[in-house]
């Protein structure tokens, strides 16, 4: 039995892998860690994760970024392995799951769904074929209570097509000039519930060719990180994502 400690459970996303696990033979949540508790759950909830007093072979954590140090010490202090899939961390915040990495299985990705990770390829295939003479855009859509611009896997995909020449543009509004070649535009839509949809552009001369990515439920992510939960309970210590796990 894999045993999972849950962070932000009681959120979206913990709800939804909640839910999910119920259905899978072979795992378990031990425990939860969230601010929030409506007493539904099946395993206690904590407010802080050092207070969690149950074993588990692995956590999950779909929850906010001012979780992550208190995570990452649990995880390496006990030595569990962990999933990080909250986005919105700063340059700071990958150095210390980099840090974690050294010392226990780390699985770090802004998209825990299949087919993203195949768009991530196929548009860096993209790139490599039509070569410089096509502009990059990417744009994405997600539901208005989202609170982090752009999405961690828009910078995925942007980050897929870079060879590190290219700077990212977020907002044209401010300046009053035409693109320079050398930027990959990136726009956020936010709106009523969409889940998650991600398109890479790539605008030619008279042609134009459009990589597209819907997720029509958040359970592609609860799905992946299962599944990751299982996969990386019995790696080395080490950085993984979804590629490896592939
Ligand atoms: N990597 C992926 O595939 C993927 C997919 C979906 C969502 N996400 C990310 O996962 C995160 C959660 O998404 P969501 O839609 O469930 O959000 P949500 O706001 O519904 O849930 C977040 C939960 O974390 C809890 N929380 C926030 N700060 C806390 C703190 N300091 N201590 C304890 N609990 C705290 C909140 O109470 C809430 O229940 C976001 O960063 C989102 O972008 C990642």
């Amino acid at each position: 039995m894999t045993k999972i400690i849950l962070c932000g459970c009681q959120g979206h996303m913990g709800k939804t892998i909640t839910e999910l696990a119920k259905e899978k033979d072979g795992l378990e949540i031990v425990a939860g860690v969230d601010l929030k508790n409506d007493l539904t759950a099946s395993y206690p909830i904590y407010s802080e994760i050092a207070d969690v007093r149950e074993q588990a072979d692995v956590i999950i954590d779909f929850s906010h970024p001012s979780l992550l140090e208190s995570i990452l010490s649990y995880a390496t202090e006990q030595s569990i392995p962990a999933i990080i899939a909250t986005t919105g961390n700063g340059e700071a915040e990958i150095e210390k799951i980099h840090a974690a990495a050294e010392k226990i299985p780390m699985f770090f990705t802004y998209n825990m769904s299949l087919g993203i990770n195949l768009l991530t390829g196929l548009a860096a295939k993209a790139k490599e074929v039509l070569g410089d003479g096509f502009d990059i855009e990417i744009i994405e859509k997600h539901h208005n209570k989202k609170i982090d611009a752009p999405s961690g896997t828009a910078l995925m995909l942007a980050d897929a097509v870079n060879d590190g020449s290219f700077e990212y543009v977020y907002d044209r509004h401010s300046k009053r000039e035409a693109r320079g070649k050398k930027e990959i535009g990136i726009s956020s839509v936010r709106g009523g519930s969409i889940v998650g949809e991600h398109s890479v552009i790539f605008a030619g001369t008279d042609e134009v060719v459009e990589l597209k990515h819907t997720a029509y439920s958040k359970k592609v992510f609860a799905a992946g990180a299962l599944s990751a939960a299982a996969w990386l309970i019995n790696r080395p210590a080490g950085l993984y994502d979804m590629k490896d796990m592939m």
